[in-house]
């Protein structure tokens, strides 16, 4: 049997539905904020990734769907939103809107990672971005929006963890010094930390190694070598956080692993995901983003969040079964009263009532059994011919109904 590749999940309809829940959720908070929706390719030119991610990322490295589009271009899966997002913001002209643009998308993305719960390599993201705003508002708007859709999903006591990196040329500067301190300091760190010392320095305050770790504790923080601006800017995100009772956690090795970022960063953790995939959702400022692109430069920011992520730091709601109105059973397998079946049900679902109808050639005993299963209210029992039986499944009560008089008495919602 052919089976799904390694990594992907079906979406069934049970989980749809919780899935649309949280999609009408994101799409009244975002829309309600002023968001409008963006919808990109499932493909873009693979340049667009290795310039807006970095190249020196995992992502762009090694979990990139890349191919040859058979006449020489190279694309990619998007494995993020932002970099799209800033493309098509560039190709439309929309820093000709008035600004700042405000943007939220819900779609799937691909990552070639290893699998596990709560990490897939087709995964789906809610998003937000607001491109042409450099105001700490934005990034404390934004963060509010991820905390709304996070309670709206019922999500389970998501910790707020932020931080800020500062300017490119703060980094910079903090990067030599970074790098001085871990070369110093090789010999106490993991073998993977120290290959990646030019490369990336600031991965090693990621490291799962405990040695690595400890002397990570004692080595320069970025968060106190930030500029007076940068600092300031800081400053008044959190006071916006603060002012809205949202509460947050300093996090002065936050590491994001996307290169674009600049200023604020954050990142919501759930204990309900388990400790090694705890990030549900994550975002930051990224004011050089779009010039890297090839654009002016252009300040944003922005977040995204794993649907699936969501969903699994949130409680299972209580199914609730979709109300049948009307199930209509056949009493013969006669062409005739199947007919009349059929144009019953059809009629039913135009005036805006759910009906089912029967379809797998059931005995009357296992018709009502399926109408009992799907929840339905009422069954019509067509024969061939007017009237026909019409049942209250919760009472149990059954009278003769004129084929034309079953859809009014369920609109009247009359008992029998
Ligand atoms: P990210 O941190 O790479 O950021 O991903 C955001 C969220 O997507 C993660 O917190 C996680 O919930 C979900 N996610 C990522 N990879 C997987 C996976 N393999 N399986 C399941 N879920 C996953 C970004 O993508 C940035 N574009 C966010 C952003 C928007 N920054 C600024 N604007």
């Amino acid at each position: 049997m052919i089976q799904a590749p390694k990594g992907t999940f079906d979406v069934l309809p049970a989980d749809a539905e919780r899935r649309s829940v949280l999609e009408s959720h994101a799409a009244r908070i975002l829309g309600a904020a002023g968001y409008g929706r963006i919808e990109t390719p499932t493909f873009e030119a693979t340049e667009l990734f290795a310039r807006g991610v970095g190249e020196a990322t995992d992502i762009v490295q090694k979990e990139m769907y890349t191919f040859d589009d058979g006449g020489g271009r190279s694309l990619t899966l998007r494995p993020e939103g932002t970099a799209p997002v800033c493309r098509a913001y560039m190709e439309h002209g929309m820093h000709k809107l008035a600004q700042p643009v405000k943007l939220w998308y819900l779609s799937s993305f691909f990552r070639a990672e290893a699998p596990q719960r709560g990490r897939y390599r087709q995964f789906w993201q809610i998003g937000a971005e607001v491109i042409g705003s450099a105001s700490p508002e934005s990034d404390a708007e934004l963060i509010l929006l991820l905390a709304d859709v996070l309670e709206a999903a019922g999500a389970r006591e998501p910790r707020l963890l932020i931080s800020s990196l500062g300017t490119p040329a703060t980094r910079a500067e903090y990067r030599e010094e970074l790098t001085a301190f871990l070369k110093a300091h090789a010999d106490e760190l993991s073998p993977e930390v120290v290959q990646r010392i030019d490369l990336n320095p600031l991965r090693a305050f990621d490291a799962k190694d405990p040695a690595t770790q400890r002397t990570m504790r004692e080595a320069p923080k970025l968060l106190d070598r930030l500029s007076p601006e940068d600092a300031e800017h800081f400053q008044r995100v959190r006071e916006m956080l603060d002012d809205a009772d949202l509460s947050y956690e300093l996090e002065p090795t936050l590491v994001r692993g996307l290169d674009y970022y600049t200023r604020t960063v954050y990142e919501f953790t759930s204990e309900a995901l388990g400790a090694a995939q705890s990030t549900i959702g994550g975002g930051g400022r990224y004011d050089g983003l779009i010039e890297a692109l090839g654009g002016p430069s252009t300040p944003a920011s922005g977040w995204a969040a794993g649907v699936e992520r969501i969903l699994l730091a949130s409680p299972e709601p209580p199914a609730v079964a979709s109300p049948v109105d009307l199930f209509v059973a056949i009493a013969a397998p006669d062409p005739t009263a199947a007919r009349t079946a059929f144009n019953l049900v059809s009629e039913a679902r135009r005036a805006g009532l759910s009906a089912q109808l029967e379809l797998a050639g059931r005995s009357l005993k296992g018709q009502l059994k399926q109408a009992d299963r799907v929840g339905a209210r009422y069954v019509a029992l067509v024969g061939d011919g007017s009237p026909v039986a019409f049942k209250q499944m919760d009472t149990g009560e059954q009278t003769d109904l004129d084929r034309d008089a079953v859809i009014p008495t369920i609109l009247r919602g009359s008992r029998l």
